[in-house]
């Protein structure tokens, strides 16, 4: 296809007299015929079938893949990348498909003759799974998102099918969805797409038996035409292969349609697909100019002249359109080509505009451009994007300058899993990660390590935190045997143009990186060309955000390291395996990088992509605890081998890592460095760095089950200073302990505390400089009350206490929302806290728990946040971990009235909780 650029460089028109202060939605329809558009979520009706794990699936395979012996799962994560594997092809029984899904990147492939033509023939189109007849009713129903391999049951042992490292759970396989639609009379002449979120892994898509195309990259979302395969007097058969191969991902993938199916029906002349792009210049709290490029997609045989028209709303914190446009462009009037693609651009001042920026110092207001277009007097389409208005600049001296102000960067890494509902996106779900990040004092978010679902940026957007968008683990060499690795060199240039059409009119989205500690980092000039051919793609793609690739490895000095716009550091800044008690590991080692980096590229931001890399499990705690405020877990050292739990006084690290005082300690010694962010937030499935015979990682400064560890008071004290806090660790529940010297170490917001035991002075302590811990390290254990008072410039500031529980007594229940909706979807994430009969938490409970459901909900996982467990995510009995539990409740779809659920254990008291879904 061609692209005719048309610019019109139009002079400003404001409107007037419009009120932004009305209450009402207002409705965004031009002219509606009903149809111009049509966005139908293909979330029921479908059918799954899944390979047993003794069954040899069919032979409709994507490639041929390499054979491999060996997937080390629990290789250390800084592991040296190695080069792909030769295939040998000489045996080959199976025809590929790859030729015929190949065409489908074609729209994200600049040279056109690069572009893939497809084959003659339709392969698969005899085998029984993708025939409209073929009869699926003892296929399992289900509704999308879906993961097929969440609720397990997990694999154990040393020698298992899946490792630690991908979870354990039965992830990889082959799988089949189908499900049918059926068009109406007025579909008969439109365009009509298939829209697919994400799809984990290697999609083949047949459509009335036709092979339709398909996509391998399991995280990026694409479209297939479906047009020229559809019936229009009867059902028309979906019917999608998935393919995951084991030993493909260094954490937990998922398995499935595991994001939203979409099905888009337009006119033959349509806004494209990710048709508009917006960005915004010369931008105050005055004016901005907002630019917007539109294209035009043109499906008939003719050239076609149309009118594209633009409004600009502004919208309120839910999201909606309450207000009259605030600007309207200029009309733009264009010779749409025939068979092809037409852009037109055009721009428009906005006065007074309420900018995007993250809280607190800032709001994150949103803009919303409806976009018409137009044959004659007749409406063709109606295409709505969301945006904010913001400047971002990338100092290297004062770092990330939003709107003119220098916001430092305090992030978390996230894995895309949602803990005990897995990879399945769920909106609430991915909120409830949101609020709690916030809550520590989050402000921005790095999507480790690939494209997220597009609902979680529209939430960063409507939220306010900065995020790094990053898209790929691998480039060429690999981390596991069966990674992205073996699918680069086909479609690393569609993934990475695809993910930035999807993701560049977020407000939220700051910079784009390329790759995370990728193999090419160690190949020199070879390794820094391979960098540079995605960087470059990246900037054409988007000029207006900078590139960055985390470095673990490359140094200042080295090719790989100059070619990005910002300086992306995994470990490197405050030292890999440097600190004394670090001094006996094998592996990298790096002395504290920063200075170096800013020596040799004293013009581009730095960052601290990746830090920390700290483990813990929440509640446990072992002794004798380590002196200095940084240490390698190992056996018998923060870590416990045989209960798979490592010590929550969170001064431990993965090999390579540094607890977070260390990191902590090195940025406030870099001014410079813009900020970074901690390997990780939350909790995810798989990685269970140090002991792999866990299902999930321990790295989380939140729980998989969303409670807060010790670390979560570590950050919120140095990233909420205002906010007057006091945390004491450990418990207080030591009956073994008596008169054992056991370390109390406080985390606060002010800079001077007090700790009694039993009404008792232990003494009061400054801060010191370049710490961020109070430590009482010479405490004699004595059962009873410990309580902390802490100041701030002298001032009394905040205080906190822990007790001497008894037993378990009795449960409790809270909900985070108890008012849901009927949907099908939304959820209400359920606390039980095992209390004494003082109604205190136990905090070393492991009390055994059964839940009861009644209503119109349905209990769709449990958990606790033990990374050792491995019940399945949906039994509905399951022990407390130290103290607490979570059960999560979904609505059941157009179901209203009370959910009621109860919790049960032979110990205590039962408790109940009532739920509305309306
Ligand atoms: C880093 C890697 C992350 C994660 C982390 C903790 O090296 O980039 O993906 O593996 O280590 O192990």
């Amino acid at each position: 296809m061609q692209y005719t650029i048309l610019i019109l460089l139009m002079s400003s028109m404001l409107l007037t007299g419009c009120s932004q202060h009305q209450s009402n939605t207002v409705k965004l329809v031009a002219h509606n015929d009903g149809q111009v558009r049509q966005r139908i979520l293909l979330d029921d009706g479908w059918r799954f079938y899944n390979y047993g794990a003794d069954m040899t699936p069919d032979a409709l395979i994507y490639d041929i893949r390499p054979v491999f012996n060996s997937d080390e799962d629990d290789k250390a994560a800084d592991a040296e990348p190695t080069a792909a594997a030769h295939i040998d092809t000489s045996d080959i029984k199976h025809r590929v498909l790859k030729p015929w899904i190949l065409p489908t990147a074609n729209d994200f492939i600049a040279d056109t003759a690069l572009h893939h033509l497809r084959p003659e023939g339709n392969p698969g189109s005899n085998f029984a799974f993708v025939q409209p007849d073929f009869d699926d009713s003892n296929w399992q129903s289900i509704t999308v998102p879906h993961d097929w391999a969440i609720t397990g049951p997990f694999y154990t042992g040393d020698n298992a099918v899946v490792g630690g490292g991908m979870g354990r759970l039965p992830s990889p396989g082959v799988a089949w969805y189908r499900r049918s639609f059926t068009l109406n009379a007025a579909d008969r002449d439109k365009a009509v797409y298939l829209d697919i979120d994400g799809a984990m892994s290697y999609a083949m898509v047949w459509i009335n038996g036709h092979l339709a195309g398909g996509w391998p990259y399991g995280y990026a979302s694409w479209r297939l035409d479906l047009t020229p395969y559809l019936l229009s007097d009867q059902p028309n058969q979906l019917a999608v292969r998935l393919d995951n191969p084991p030993a493909s991902s260094r954490w937990y993938p998922g398995g499935g349609l595991y994001r939203n199916v979409w099905l888009t029906k337009t006119n033959k002349q349509h806004i494209a697909h990710w048709g508009t792009t917006i960005t915004t210049t010369d931008v105050s709290a005055h004016q901005a100019t907002v630019h917007i490029r539109t294209e035009i997609n043109n499906r008939s045989a003719d050239n076609v002249a149309m009118t594209v028209k633009t409004e600009i709303y502004p919208l309120d914190e839910a999201g909606a359109v309450t207000a009259q446009p605030v600007a309207r462009l200029k009309d733009i009037t264009v010779d749409a080509r025939a068979s092809g693609k037409t852009a037109v651009i055009g721009k428009i001042i906005i006065n007074n505009p309420k900018l995007w920026g993250p809280p607190p110092q800032q709001q994150p207001n949103r803009y919303l451009a409806l976009t018409t277009l137009w044959q004659g007097e007749n409406l063709a389409d109606q295409y709505e994007t969301r945006f904010g208005i913001r400047d971002i600049r990338f100092d290297a001296k004062a770092g990330v300058i939003v709107n003119g102000q220098p916001v430092h960067l305090q992030g978390v890494n996230q894995h895309h899993d949602l803990g005990a509902l897995g990879a399945a996106f769920n909106l609430r779900a991915a909120k409830r990660q949101l609020l709690l990040l916030r809550e520590m004092g989050v402000n921005a978010i790095r999507m480790a390590h690939n494209p997220p679902a597009p609902e979680l940026l529209d939430l960063t957007d409507e939220m306010g935190f900065l995020v790094i968008n990053e898209i790929f683990d691998s480039w060429r060499r690999k981390k596991t045997p069966l990674d992205f690795h073996l699918i680069f060199p086909d479609w690393s240039e569609a993934d990475l143009r695809a993910f930035i059409r999807r993701d560049r009119n977020h407000p939220s989205v700051i910079a784009w990186s390329i790759g995370n500690e990728v193999g090419e980092q160690y190949t020199a000039e070879e390794g820094a060309a391979e960098a540079r051919r995605l960087h470059n793609i990246t900037q054409q793609e988007d000029p207006t955000r900078p590139t960055a690739a985390a470095m673990n490895y490359a140094k200042a000095g080295m090719p790989f390291a100059g070619v990005m716009d910002i300086i992306s550091l995994n470990y490197q800044g405050e030292g890999i395996r440097d600190a004394p008690a670090y001094a006996h590991l094998q592996g990298i080692r790096t002395a504290p990088a920063y200075a170096s980096f800013k020596q040799q590229y004293p013009d581009k931001l730095i960052l601290s992509s990746e830090n920390a890399a700290a483990v813990s499990s929440r509640g446990e705690y072992f002794f004798p605890v380590n002196r200095q405020n940084s240490a390698p877990v190992a056996d018998g050292a923060g870590g416990d081998p045989t209960q798979l739990q490592v010590s929550g006084y969170e001064l431990y690290s993965a090999e390579f890592g540094s607890s977070a005082d260390k990191v902590l300690a090195s940025m406030a010694q870099h001014p410079y460095v813009a900020g970074g962010f901690i390997w990780s937030g939350w909790d995810y499935l798989g990685e269970p760095t140090p002991y792999y015979q866990a299902r999930s990682s321990y790295f989380g400064v939140i729980d998989l089950a969303g409670f807060k560890k010790n670390r979560f008071y570590l950050y919120q004290s140095q990233w909420r200073p205002e906010l007057p806090m006091a945390h004491i660790l450990p418990h207080w529940n030591w009956p073994d302990r008596v008169g054992l010297t056991t370390p109390v170490h406080v985390f606060t917001s002010g800079d001077e505390a007090e700790l009694f035991l039993n009404g008792v002075s232990l003494g009061r302590q400054k801060k010191l400089p370049g710490t961020v811990r109070l430590r009482w390290d010479d405490v004699i254990y004595q059962p009873g009350k410990l309580s902390v008072k802490t100041y701030k410039g002298g001032m009394p500031w905040a205080m906190s206490t822990v007790e001497t529980t008894g037993q378990a007594a009795a449960l409790s229940l809270s909900a985070d929302r108890s008012r849901l909706q009927s949907d099908g979807s939304d959820l209400s994430f359920i606390t039980v806290e095992v209390l004494d009969s003082a109604g205190r938490t136990v905090p070393n409970a492991n009390t055994l728990l059964s839940f009861y459901i009644s209503g119109p909900g349905k209990i769709v996982a449990t958990d606790n946040g033990d990374a050792s467990s491995l019940v399945s995510f949906s039994a509905t009995q399951r022990q407390a971990f130290n103290g607490l539990a979570l059960v999560i409740v979904k609505t059941l779809k157009g179901q209203s009235g009370t959910i009621t659920l109860q919790a049960h254990s032979s110990e205590t008291s039962s408790a109940s909780i009532t739920l509305n879904s309306h």
